[in-house]
């Protein structure tokens, strides 16, 4: 056996996971045929045994399924994946059934099937230690608990109590699973571990009835009762509608998931496990779990590990770990203010500088304001609240930046006022430092050109609001040196959110790529679709909000300053821009109607000021746009929706703004909102397969125009990055 070692001395067998040459356990195949090996033995050894301890020689206890292995399956496979799992969890009953205690000892974290794994034990014991992470997050990536998890959690805490931890994939540490009763003892450490499990062991091996699980019990009663009980009926009428409304029909992991608790509670153990088996192999060959694991795990990861961070591997060109002990905020409004917020809160000394001390000020209370609701909930202490509000000093002071590693300019959208405060702070950092802009739309190598040295000047995008969104963009300059990019990814890493690199262009990555989604849905109102039918599209594709509502929150009046300053560039360059359909019906809606957006109370939507009214299509869209008897097919207005958005970040990867499928994926999910059962906007291309998605573009493009053509150096590009598993 390669993933487990066996031994049996002195009546205790002892399974210990230890794959080679991996640094977890997972249930691979290898795994899975040496566990049915193990139960064999255990089988002949029977008579001898007094008690089993499951254990794991790495420094968490099992990490789940091989997803790689997952990447690989096609939909043919399904059977093959069904008699695997069902064997996995024949192997699990039979070391349950025996009548010898089985004791889980569990030195480290256990998710998913690990956790599955951990729950053959009858008596499961864990170190206390709160790093340690328990629980099922199958359903953050496409998948269900489909290794008897959702049966036993199901049996253990009911059909309302198991909820939160199969359908949420909430997750709990030792001490919390000690409470709700999964976790039966916690050990100081891992060497007090086998001690307890053998004085478990002894004190029941032996005993009159043999060890057996609750489930086994014929006095058995599920927890708050059997999907029969009229309480538990109630809610199991509404609950499926609830679902939906949250998936839209879209993510399946959810509704089988939900199906799978409510079968099984109505069927014998083993009936369930099967029902169970099944709904898994359905989903673990399908497109939506595929594209989930893809992005969510192994994109994620990529971040996590620092793949686009320079220097990140040991070696000649290693750039160490930097973390800033001090940074300065230019500008203490909406994103300096919540920037301060952010960073304050993982103890970094923060200076908000602004033009008066009153506005620093009003930029610093934004975080007490934020922390008193955390305060008033019991989730923050008054003592914790001060610290954090304390790291923030505000300033109207230039010398108050002294000694900063790093300074993140917030000051208004503008060229001069940007270029003159960089040359004021610059001379305040400390040596070595990196001066940061947080623009939105100006290109970093245009700004770099106020900077005393543009190789330390880069630029930090934040998301709106700061305090909820995780991704933060960096955008490198083209005199960005590496080093500058490293620190600017760890400060990024330091603060708790989510970096992703892209190179300097017009709207960078995120901006660009949001831009033609909002845009086409303009486009659309000029071809005489009603909005409604339009924020329909968006909302049914997955998007979190209607195109038109997300242009109004985000100012009509900036998509059109955009547009007017793109024209003075191009024209500056001795060009023409070309405006597209979509940005001139806005043009004509910030120009012709003054609609400029929600904060002016009116832009595709009215905004009425009575308190409680909810805001509504303006009505006039009606007969200025809509085309009476227009005929619209709702699949392509969602696919112009999405493939735009796709085909706008295969061009940022053809001109290299982008330079990896990960920063792509995760950065369209997390700062766009590109929706997550697409595994993000490569992911979607790269999901449904190059062929089936470029003639798709090349129809859209026929119908829909030159925004949906793909060349052949973008075809290229796709195909070059297309990730193998
Ligand atoms: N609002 C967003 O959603 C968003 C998102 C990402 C990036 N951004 C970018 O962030 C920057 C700031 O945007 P905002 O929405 O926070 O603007 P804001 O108008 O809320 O705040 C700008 C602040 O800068 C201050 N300021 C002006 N001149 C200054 C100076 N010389 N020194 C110090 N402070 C000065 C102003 O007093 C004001 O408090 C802009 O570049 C914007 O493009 C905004």
């Amino acid at each position: 056996m390669k993933t487990i070692q066996y031994e049996l001395r002195e009546g205790i067998a002892t399974i210990t996971f230890d794959e080679a040459g991996s640094p977890v356990n997972t249930m691979c195949e290898q795994w899975q045929s040496d566990l049915t090996e193990v139960t064999a033995q255990v089988g002949k050894d029977k008579d001898a045994i007094r008690g089993i301890v499951l254990a794991s020689a790495k420094s968490t206890f099992f990490a789940g399924a091989d997803l790689k292995a997952t990447m690989r399956l096609q939909p043919s496979d399904a059977p093959r994946v069904f008699r695997e799992i069902e064997q996995t969890k024949k192997n699990f009953r039979t070391l349950e059934t025996l009548g010898k205690p089985v004791v889980s000892c569990l030195n480290g974290t256990a998710l998913g099937g690990g956790w599955e794994v951990a729950l053959i034990g009858h008596y499961r014991v864990a170190v206390d230690d709160r790093k340690i992470q328990f629980g099922l997050p199958e359903l953050t990536l496409g998948l269900i608990p489909g290794a008897s998890g959702i049966t036993k959690m199901t049996r253990l805490l009911g059909l309302l109590g198991a909820q939160p931890y199969i359908l949420e994939s909430k997750l709990f540490h030792p001490r919390e699973a000690l409470e709700l009763g999964l976790v039966h003892e916690l050990v100081a450490d891992a060497a007090a571990l086998r001690p307890a499990a053998l004085a478990w062991i002894e004190q029941h091996a032996g005993s009159g009835t043999p060890v057996h699980h609750p489930w086994d019990d014929k006095n058995y009663k599920m927890p708050g009762g059997t999907p029969s009980n009229p309480k538990v009926a109630g809610m199991l009428a509404v609950a499926p509608a609830m679902l939906k409304r949250k998936t839209r029909g879209l993510y399946p992991a959810p509704e089988y998931a939900l199906a799978a608790m409510v079968e099984g509670a109505q069927v014998d153990f083993d009936t369930a496990l099967r029902i169970e088996s099944r709904y898994l192999a359905k989903l673990i060959v399908s497109p939506v779990a595929k594209n989930m694991i893809n992005t969510f795990f192994f994109n994620s990861n990529a971040i996590k590990a620092g793949q686009s961070r320079p220097g990140s591997s040991s070696g000649a060109g290693a750039i160490p770990r930097w973390k800033p002990q001090k940074v300065g905020i230019l500008g203490a409004g909406m994103m300096g203010g919540a920037i301060a917020y952010v960073q304050a809160g993982r103890g970094i000394a923060t200076v908000l500088r602004d033009v008066t001390t009153e506005k620093a000020e009003a930029g610093r209370d934004y975080s007490r304001k934020l922390t008193q609701t955390r305060v008033d909930k019991g989730r923050m202490s008054a003592q914790e609240q001060q610290a954090l509000v304390a790291q923030i000093t505000p300033t109207d002071s230039v010398q108050a930046l002294q000694g900063c590693d790093l300074i993140i300019e917030a000051v208004f959208e503008n060229r001069e006022l940007k270029a003159r405060v960089t040359q004021e702070a610059e001379p305040m950092l400390a040596p070595g430092g990196v001066f940061a802009s947080n623009t939105s739309t100006l290109p970093i190598t245009g700004l770099a050109k106020a900077s005393r040295d543009p190789r330390k000047f880069i630029g930090i995008h934040f998301f709106s609001p700061v305090d909820k969104m995780k991704l933060v963009e960096i955008i490198r300059g083209q005199q960005t040196d590496d080093e500058t990019v490293a620190h600017a990814f760890d400060y990024v890493q330091a603060i708790g959110k989510i970096p992703i690199v892209v190179n300097d262009s017009r709207g960078f990555f995120t901006s660009r790529v949001f831009g033609t989604f909002v845009m086409e849905a303009a486009a659309m109102i000029g071809e005489g679709i009603p909005a409604a039918v339009v924020e329909h599209a968006g909302i049914q594709a997955g998007m979190p909000v209607g195109p038109l509502a997300v242009m109004d929150a985000t100012a009509l009046s900036l998509s059109v300053h955009v547009l007017d300053q793109t024209r003075a560039d191009y024209r500056a360059e001795g060009g023409t821009y070309i405006a597209s359909p979509g940005e001139l019906l806005v043009e004509r809606m910030v120009k012709e109607f003054d609609r400029n957006g929600r904060t002016a109370g009116a832009g595709f939507y009215e905004y009425p000021t009575e308190p409680g009214a909810k805001k509504y299509l303006w009505p006039q869209l009606k007969p200025l746009f809509e085309k009476p008897g227009l005929q619209w097919n709702m699949q392509d207005l969602q696919d112009r929706l999405l493939y735009r958005q796709a085909i706008e970040t295969a061009r940022c990867l053809s001109e290299r703004v982008l330079t990896t499928v990960h920063d792509a994926n995760v950065g369209s999910i997390f700062g766009i909102g590109f929706p997550a059962w697409t595994g993000g906007t490569l992911q979607f291309i790269y999901g449904m397969g190059i062929d089936a998605f470029c003639a798709r573009a090349a129809q859209l493009a026929q119908q829909y125009g030159p925004g949906f053509a793909i060349t052949a150096k973008v075809a290229d590009a796709i195909r070059s990055y297309q990730p193998s598993y």
